[in-house]
């Protein structure tokens, strides 16, 4: 017997209210979306009820499930974000990564880019979870200045042989229930989770998608 879920709980909020921020010397841009998904109680239960892997290939610090359902849904909706608010008009069918991500350690992480034109994640964790700015995303400059770097080149060279003393947090986006946030992966950014005041019995919980 298999469980069967409706898919629609998944479906994207038409009336979710949309907003712009920049940040940085560089006015890197961010778009957040306020209640994102129109079934969010039952999205977070879905991610809780999922089965997770740990992925060596890369250094995420938490477990990862990829999901395909609604790909092309979400893949509508990130094209309508790069196109309509950050003029970018090229085609973005290329191996999407559509995921639910649930951390619970954090340990140490220094900032990345990811390979992928565009991030964005929809935290998953209550009001009373987050309570207190102790989840978010950050975001970084290198001690050069540099705000973001050029995926797939020698550029990249620093991150992998930088230390946390080389780079300056210069903000912290914190997640509430149900927000969107989407940003250029290419800008420096790591998680933020103060997991000393996490009293929550669920772990760090997030929807994630990587598009081009
Ligand atoms: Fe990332």
């Amino acid at each position: 017997m298999v469980e069967v879920i409706d898919s629609q709980i998944f479906s994207i909020n038409k009336n979710a209210k949309v907003s712009e921020k920049y940040i940085g010397k560089s006015n890197n841009k961010l778009v957040i979306v306020d209640n994102f998904f129109l079934f969010p109680n039952q999205v977070r239960d879905y991610a809780l009820s999922c089965k997770y892997v740990k992925e060596g290939e890369h250094s995420n610090p938490g477990y990862i499930h990829r999901t395909g359902v609604n790909l092309f849904h979400f893949l509508d909706f990130t094209r309508w974000i790069k196109e309509t608010y950050y003029q970018d008009y090229r085609v973005n069918y290329s191996a999407p990564i559509f995921s639910f991500q649930a951390y619970d350690t954090i340990g140490r992480v220094l900032p990345h880019i990811d390979e992928v034109n565009y991030a964005g994640l929809c935290c998953l964790n209550t009001d009373e979870e987050v309570l207190g700015n102790i989840t978010g995303t950050s975001f970084y400059q290198y001690k050069t200045g540099e705000e973001y770097s050029q995926q797939y080149s020698y550029r990249n060279n620093i991150l992998y042989n930088s230390d946390q003393k080389d780079w300056n947090k210069y903000h912290t986006e914190y997640h509430q229930y149900n927000r969107f946030i989407f940003y250029e992966s290419c800008l420096f950014h790591s998680a933020y989770w103060d997991e000393s005041k996490w009293d929550s019995e669920t772990p760090r919980l997030t929807f994630n998608t990587f598009t081009w």
